[in-house]
């Protein structure tokens, strides 16, 4: 009886739980469990300064965050003046690393290791900066209102999520489906036409727990700026 019903909980809860446990909750109804109002959080204008950090709370045990992001820009930024410059216009390909990640499976039975990160470049009014293109298709300029879903056999609805990042919604900004420890992930953006001044990336990264709720999480959020080059 107990593999059973272990195996009936496990399959309703299969999908590995991300940011809101799951990246369509970023869009979902505030009058929803987990749903997060289209705010996702990267502290940028388009979120009301709402970060990541506002409610994930590391542990008493943690008093400075370890959790980070590393980004790399393919084609690299020019250095324009000592400062990180985007040509107008041009696509990169944006990776992101999460390093110093250390609350791994404790709580997490061996499911997943629920880590994520959303970004959102703007202009300095808070709009979007450019176009941004996640992994597996969906695209700024030709927004999907809603991730691709199925329903399962117990009446949920399960998105499908074939990529690491996703951006839908207002596709104000950008988030990753999953991220392991180990993992990175990537999207697309293409920079804004010339004369959009500077941009800013707004960052938010959770390292969580695993126990499908923000507190004890490692959590860490951070802004850097791209200059307009040539
Ligand atoms: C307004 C509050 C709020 C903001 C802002 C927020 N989260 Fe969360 N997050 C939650 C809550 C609440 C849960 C737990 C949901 C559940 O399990 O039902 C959660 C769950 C998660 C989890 C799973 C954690 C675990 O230990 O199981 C991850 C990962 C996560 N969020 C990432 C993010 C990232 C990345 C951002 C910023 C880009 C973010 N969240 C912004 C409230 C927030």
């Amino acid at each position: 009886m107990r593999p059973l019903i272990t195996l009936i909980v496990l399959s309703m809860f299969a999908v590995p739980a991300f940011a809101w446990d799951g990246p369509q909750y970023w869009e979902a109804p505030t009058n929803e469990p987990e749903g997060g109002g289209g705010v996702w959080g990267t502290g940028g204008k388009s979120d009301f300064g709402i970060s990541c950090t506002h409610c994930h709370k590391r542990p008493a045990s943690m008093p400075t965050p370890s959790v980070n992001l590393q980004w790399s820009f393919n084609p690299p930024l020019e250095m324009v003046g000592g400062a990180q410059a985007y040509k107008p216009g041009q696509r990169y390909t944006v990776s992101v690393s999460m390093t110093g990640e250390t609350l791994g499976f404790s709580n997490c039975n061996g499911n997943a290791n629920n880590n994520g990160f959303g970004a959102a470049f703007e202009l300095a009014n808070g709009q979007r900066a450019g176009r941004l293109q996640s992994d597996w298709g969906q695209d700024s300029n030709a927004c999907p209102p809603v991730l691709p879903s199925y329903v399962n056999s117990f009446g949920y609805t399960i998105p499908v999520t074939d990529g690491g990042t996703s951006t839908y919604g207002s596709c104000h900004a950008i988030a990753s489906t999953s991220l392991e420890n180990t993992g990175y992930r990537y999207f697309f953006w293409t920079a804004p036409a010339a004369g959009s001044g500077t941009v800013t990336v707004f960052w938010g990264a959770v390292d969580g727990n695993c126990d499908m709720n923000s507190q004890n999480d490692d959590s860490r959020s951070g802004t850097f700026a791209i200059t307009e080059g040539t």
